[in-house]
């Protein structure tokens, strides 16, 4: 039988390194991912999400129950290229901690830090079949369960070479009232046009995951995300009215297509996963 993690666990505590400090897993834009020990006897993963700033505590109330909500969606989903959800638990006031399945390796952005050069297209195609797997696993659902913040940080490869996506964008829309205007723009780059409306209200669909996935291929090729160059604020306008940029000079015109078809401006036109997965370039 496959092993198995056991989300039942009522009580834990965090693993410490040599100087008895919290052995740090990772940093991003949400909070801080440390090991830690259950009572049933495994070692996982929390992420400490900070709501910090939440000047209403009705606020944060409305953040963790949408969140708890989406946790419980989540923890039903088992798939080889997601990360396992276990569970969530609120600690003092404001403090959210978010456990999974541990992952054995880095994020496709520590990666290409770690060995400073971005990927080839063999690795390329290897990543996104896996990728586009899981994002087809995921909107063929029902209810189809988006992702919502695809990107490089985002995506794990463990060290057998198995991708593994994390950090679902939970209740993103909530939570971005709270959130430093510094992780705001990190996500920017992977924005589909269609997200920035007049309203201000923000609809993630499948197209949407698709755009941010075509966006991260940017990424795996050129180490930065499609107008990185940019500040911040003026990306919407960009996206809006002008096609996205080119990939590097030597890519092949299999993999050029295969991006054009993911950051198409028009949700209709983009393609769908499934349509990703029978695409020449994943062959
Ligand atoms: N389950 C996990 N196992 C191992 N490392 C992880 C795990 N989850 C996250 N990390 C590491 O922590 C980093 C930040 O985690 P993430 O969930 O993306 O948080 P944030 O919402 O703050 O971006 C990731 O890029 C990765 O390096
Ligand atoms: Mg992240």
């Amino acid at each position: 039988a496959r092993p198995s993690l056991d989300p039942a666990f009522s009580s834990w505590h965090f693993l410490l390194d040599g100087d008895g400090n919290k052995q740090l897993l990772g940093v991003g834009g949400f909070g801080k991912v440390y090991k830690a020990f259950t009572d049933k006897r495994q070692t996982v993963a929390v992420k400490i999400v900070r709501l910090e700033g939440a000047s209403s505590a009705r606020l944060v109330d409305e953040a963790i129950e949408k969140e708890n909500a989406e946790i419980s969606v989540l923890k039903a989903i088992r798939h080889p290229n997601i990360v396992q959800f276990l569970k969530s638990e609120r600690i003092k006031k404001g403090k959210l901690c978010i456990f999974t399945e541990l992952i054995s390796g880095h994020s496709l952005s520590e990666l290409m830090q770690l060995q400073r050069r971005p990927f080839d297209e063999a690795a390329v195609r290897d990543f996104s079949k896996q990728i586009c797997t899981a994002l087809n696993f995921l909107h063929s659902r029902s209810p189809v369960t988006l992702h919502r913040d695809i990107k490089c940080s985002n995506i794990m490869l463990t060290n057998e070479g198995l991708i593994k996506l994390i950090d679902f964008g939970l209740a993103k829309e909530v939570f971005a009232t709270m959130r430093s205007t510094k992780t705001e723009c990190g996500t920017t780059y992977f924005k589909a046009p269609e997200l920035y409306n007049e309203d201000g209200r923000i609809v993630y669909s499948p197209k949407s995951d698709v755009w941010a996935f075509g966006c991260s291929v940017f990424e795996m090729l050129e180490m930065q995300p499609p107008n990185w160059q940019l500040e911040w604020y003026r990306i919407p306008l960009r996206i809006q009215r002008h096609d996205m940029p080119q990939l590097p000079a030597g890519t092949s015109a299999l993999l050029r297509d295969f991006y054009g078809r993911c950051v198409k401006r028009e949700p209709r036109r983009r393609a769908a996963t499934a349509e990703l997965l029978e695409h020449e370039f994943l062959q």
